[in-house]
C-alpha cells in the first residue's frame, strides 16, 4: 500500500501547491513515485479550480519546479479516509482540519514544519498571499527543507513495512 500525503493551506494556491509540487518531484527523484501518493487542498473554497498564484508558480520555477498544472480544491471529510498524512501549513489550517477530522482518524494530522530540520525555529509556513515575492521565496525554502525531512520519514516507513 502506498503512503498517501495531503498538504493543506487556506487557499490551495500558494503554500500547499508549492509543497505538493516540490514533494512530488523529490518522491519521483527518489524512485518512490509508486509508493508515495501526493496531493494538496485548501480549507477555504474561494479559489477552487484555479491554478496556483502566479507568484507561487514563479518562485517554484526559480527553484526548478513546475507547479503550473495543479488546480485548487477544498479539503473534504473523505480526505481523512484517503490520506495517511494530513499536513497543515499553519495553526489556523490545523485547527480547521481538527474540527473536520473524524474522531477515529488514525493517520498523522499535524503541522508540516514538524518535519523540518531541527533548529529552523519556525513552526508555521507564513501566509504569503498579501505580501511580496520575498514571502514566496521564503515559502519555497521552508517547503524544500520540510519536504526533505518528510521524505526521509515516509521512506523509512516503507522500509519498515517491507521488512516487517
Ligand atoms: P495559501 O494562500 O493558503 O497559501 O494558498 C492564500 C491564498 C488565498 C487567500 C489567502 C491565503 N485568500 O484570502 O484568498
Amino acid at each position: 500500500m502506498p503512503q498517501r500525503v495531503l498538504f493543506v493551506c487556506l487557499g490551495n494556491i500558494c503554500r500547499s501547491p508549492t509543497a505538493h509540487g516540490v514533494f512530488a518531484d523529490m518522491v519521483a527523484a527518489a524512485g518512490l513515485a509508486s509508493s508515495i501518493v501526493v496531493d494538496s487542498a485548501g480549507t477555504g473554497a474561494w479559489h477552487v479550480g484555479e491554478p496556483p498564484d502566479q507568484r507561487a508558480v514563479q518562485a517554484a520555477r526559480a527553484g526548478g519546479y513546475d507547479i503550473s498544472l495543479l488546480r485548487a480544491r477544498q479539503v473534504q471529510q473523505v480526505d481523512f479516509q484517503a490520506f495517511d498524512f494530513v499536513l497543515a501549513m499553519d495553526d489556523a489550517n490545523l485547527e480547521a482540519l481538527r474540527q473536520m477530522a473524524p474522531a477515529e482518524y488514525d493517520g498523522h494530522l499535524g503541522l508540516f514544519l514538524d518535519f523540518a530540520a531541527p533548529g529552523s525555529g519556525q513552526r508555521e509556513v507564513p501566509d504569503p498571499y498579501s505580501g511580496g515575492m520575498d514571502g514566496f521565496a521564503q515559502v519555497l525554502a521552508l517547503v524544500e527543507d520540510a519536504c526533505r525531512g518528510l521524505l526521509a520519514h515516509v521512506a523509512a516507513l516503507g522500509h519498515t513495512q517491507r521488512e516487517g
